[in-house]
Order: structure tokens, then sequence, then C-alpha cells
């Protein structure tokens, strides 16, 4: 089973913390990289620490948490072959899945709510690269 990496800003903490309780109850190999409380924090910190992390293992995921989810999107995204999807919605998680061989997950806390979240997150756990003319495009960026 694949490692979970996860961290969020203040904005993300309360959602994080339901994540990794979530992940941690259905036995999934998961650890928090921060932050540890709602008091006012960086983003691209913790976005650029999950990133390093999946960018250099293959085995490795990453889930990041903040206001938006935007800002850490943004961050995660300049690190080379990082593919960070910024998902509201469960359609948009399976084809970044799909489509898009995406090692990272963003999530908004103060966009959607928890149950909607955690039905993304599952999602997007539970679904495959389809390869094929998908890598040819990622290959491409
Ligand atoms: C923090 O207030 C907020 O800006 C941050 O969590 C995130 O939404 C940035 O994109």
């Amino acid at each position: 089973m694949q490692k979970i990496i996860i961290a969020s800003d203040h904005g993300g903490f309360n959602l994080k913390t339901t994540i990794y309780n979530h992940l941690s109850e259905l036995g999934y190999d998961i650890e928090d990289y921060g932050c540890y409380n709602t008091d006012s924090c960086d983003y691209p910190v913790y976005a650029q620490k999950v990133a390093n992390a999946v960018s250099t293992n293959a085995q490795m995921c990453g889930i990041l948490v903040c206001g938006t989810g935007i800002g850490m999107s943004i961050a995660a995204n300049k690190i080379n072959g990082i593919r960070a999807a910024l998902c509201s919605d469960t359609f948009s998680a399976r084809m970044t899945r799909m489509h898009n061989n995406s090692n990272i997950l963003c999530l908004g806390e103060r966009v959607i709510g928890q149950g909607l979240a955690l039905d993304i997150v599952d999602t997007w756990l539970n679904t495959g690269f389809e390869g094929g003319r998908h890598q040819k495009r990622i290959d491409m960026i």
C-alpha cells in the first residue's frame, strides 16, 4: 500500500485532522508533516515538505489542505515531478487520478464540508491511472 504524507496550514488544520483520523482508522500508512495547531503559519513551507518527499518517492502520495487549497496547489506544483490536483468534487478527484496520475490531492477546508472532503479523499485514493495516451501527455509537461 502507498504511504500517504499529509500536511496543512492553520486554515486547513481541522480538516487535515479529520482526514488523518479517517485514513488511520482505515489502516493506511499515513504521516503528518504538520502544522500541529491553528496558529498562523505559511502554507508554502508545508507544500514544499510534502512535495519534496513525494517527488523523490514513487511509493508516496500527498494530501495538502489549506483554506482554499489554492495556495497549496500552486506551491506544490512548482516542484519537479509533482502533479497536485485541487479538487472540490468526486468527479474531478476520479478523473485526475485516471488522466493526470496526480500524486498530491489539495483540498480547501473553507470551501467544502468534511463529508464531501472524505468522499473526495477516498475516491482519489481508490482510483488508478489509465496510462496509455495520458502518459504521453504527462510526459509533455
Ligand atoms: C490562510 O489564511 C489562507 O490564505 C491559506 O490557508 C490558503 O487558503 C491560501 O491559499
